[in-house]
């Protein structure tokens, strides 16, 4: 059975667009794949964060991986900082990766911009993610769009590796959804939706549906009054279209021709109930699960499946590089 690994980050309220452009597509992916999906709390530790704020995260976030629909019984579900194979080839492939190459990760540019000072973490974090990928011998990578780049930066470590060390790492193939890859703000839909945007502009997986409501019916839309699907001229009304057609599970097509003629009051309005019909389920599991201790014990047996999984390539990596295994 091929392997997939993906990972998010626990820093903060996950949003609809982690939801939407790679969360949902974990879950579905499990009834066709050997999946590793990991709380990857060394790659939040990049940016400043209060300790006890993130511990408590991770656990909120492994509960919501849960709540979705990711079943322990078939994924190895783990935290990243309990699997040390991650920090040590982390270390390994930061030595064959290259300064340059890491410059031009847009990801490091937009975060460092207009920072006093950034974190050496948050320069070589590339490195991380690759060994996350790297050491389960991982065949598919399912990501959002700004994701992208840095999956591709992982193939070329891969391969140089192999290149020079022998034949140790597969290479990855990134799987980026056709649609939802990139969910807009709400606020100001030429920008993602993300943690850190505005209060307005990101639904948040754990928000009421009275919040929900109230963001989506301040969505910003354009002038025009026509329901068209249009990201470049109606960047607003055409994120609330996929965010529609992703929750209900119709197609933007269909929803373009049942809200014809209508305004864009009647797309609000539907958008808030698929929305809602989504999240409001796995907002009743994720409570649910945050009141038991049995979190902790599934993240215990996932550390353990998840560093017998990652031991071999670990070694071999080690004693291609020429270390004393
Ligand atoms: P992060 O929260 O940065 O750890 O991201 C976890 C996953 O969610 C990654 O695969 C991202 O590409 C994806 N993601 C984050 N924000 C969005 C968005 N606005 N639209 C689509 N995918 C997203
Ligand atoms: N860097 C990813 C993000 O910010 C999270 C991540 C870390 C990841 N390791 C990974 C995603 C490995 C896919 C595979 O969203």
């Amino acid at each position: 059975m091929k392997r997939v690994f993906s990972g998010v980050k626990p820093s903060g309220n996950l949003t609809l667009g982690n939801y939407l452009g790679a969360m949902r597509h974990f879950v579905a992916m499990q009834a066709d794949y050997e999946c590793f999906y990991s709380v990857v709390d060394l790659h939040a530790l990049t940016v400043p964060q209060d300790p006890e704020a993130l511990r408590q995260q991770a656990i909120s976030l492994a509960a919501l991986y849960l709540a979705m629909g990711i079943d322990p019984e078939r994924s190895t579900l783990f935290m990243q900082s309990q699997v040390p194979a991650h920090a040590e080839l982390s270390w390994l492939l930061q030595c064959t990766s290259y300064m340059g190459e890491l410059s031009r990760m847009t990801q490091y540019k937009e975060k460092a911009e207009g920072q006093e000072s950034v974190t050496v973490g948050l320069f070589t974090y590339p490195a991380l993610m690759a060994a996350d990928i790297l050491l389960y011998q991982t065949d598919i990578v399912p990501v959002g769009e700004d994701q992208k780049q840095h999956v591709e930066l992982t193939r070329d470590i891969a391969v140089r590796f192999n290149n020079r060390f022998g034949e140790t790492f597969r290479v990855p193939e990134p799987v980026i959804p056709r649609v939802g890859a990139r969910i807009m703000s709400l606020s100001e839909p030429t920008k993602k939706m993300s943690k850190s945007s505005d209060s307005f502009g990101d639904i948040r997986l754990l928000d009421e549906p009275s919040v929900i409501k109230k963001k989506i019916n301040r969505a910003v839309t354009d002038s025009e009054a026509v329901v068209r699907y249009d990201p470049v001229a109606k960047p607003g009304l055409s994120n609330l279209l996929v965010i529609h057609a992703l929750c209900s599970g119709e197609s933007v097509a269909a929803l373009e021709e049942r809200y014809a003629g209508q305004g864009y009051g009647a797309v609000k309005k539907g958008t808030i109930e698929a929305v809602v019909s989504v999240l409001e389920p796995i907002q009743v599991r994720y409570r649910e699960l945050m009141a038991t201790d049995e979190i902790l014990d599934i993240l215990t047996a996932g550390a353990i499946k998840a560093q017998e999984a990652a031991a071999p390539t670990l070694r071999q990596a080690k004693q291609a590089m020429g270390l004393n295994v």
